[in-house]
């Protein structure tokens, strides 16, 4: 209970320090009801909540690839946290796609103030759009899922996904987060996965 706190408290601090860093801002929780949602899917869709730069900097510097190859997106990027710290991995791009106006807003204004010594992917965009609405990039992709929403909206995307990778064959990394409903992602998609981490599950087309 008292680790709990203190586990929560240290990482409460660390979102702090991370805005206050880069002179963003991206902390806050923030409930979908009374956002501007684009689209009909407000009802799948999850409230946001930023995920924690620590997690982040070690899934993303976990991967085990030639990161110039590779597309980042973040479906469901809220204020564009993921986005940043992706960014400082030498991504070929990296791109977020919100459906929630204001949050898209603070994510296209954290992306132009952020500040840092080290970021190396510039090629950074906020989208703002429904994620069934989103053409997955060609080339090898790196997808981030925060758990944004449930299978209403997430059966659609995978469909997407695989359709793009029925014309399009090639290397798909999906990291989902909190995978309540990773079932789906083998049955919709011919993604397996290949990493249950206390966290996140990975996923990944056969190569
Ligand atoms: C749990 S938050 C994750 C935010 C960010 N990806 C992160 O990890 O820090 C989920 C986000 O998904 C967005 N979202 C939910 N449904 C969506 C949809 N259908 N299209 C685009 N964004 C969506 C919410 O507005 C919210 O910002």
């Amino acid at each position: 209970m008292l680790l709990d706190l203190l586990r929560s408290f240290v990482g409460e601090a660390r979102c702090r320090m991370f805005d206050w860093r880069h002179g963003v801002q991206t902390c806050g929780t923030a409930e979908l009801k009374g956002l501007t949602i684009t689209g009909e899917n407000a009802t799948h869709g999850v409230f946001y909540h930023p995920s924690h730069p620590k997690f982040l900097f070690e899934v993303l510097g976990g991967l085990k690839i030639d990161y110039s190859q590779y597309t980042f997106v973040d479906l469901g990027s809220g204020k564009g946290r993921v986005l940043l710290v992706a960014s400082e991995f030498p991504f070929r791009e990296v791109v977020g796609v919100e459906f929630a106006r204001e949050l898209h807003e603070v994510a296209g204004k954290n992306i132009r103030d952020y500040r840092s010594g080290s970021q190396k992917c510039k090629k950074v965009q906020a989208i703002h759009g429904d994620a069934t609405a989103f053409e997955f990039p060609p080339g090898p992709l790196v997808l981030f899922l925060a758990n944004p929403f449930g299978p209403g909206v997430l059966v659609p995307v995978l469909r997407n996904l695989q359709k793009s990778l029925a014309s399009n064959p090639r290397d798909v990394i999906l990291l989902y987060t909190a995978a309540f409903h990773g079932n789906l992602v083998e049955t919709e998609t011919t993604l397996k996965c290949v990493e249950h981490s206390t966290y996140h599950n990975t996923y990944r087309t056969e190569v």
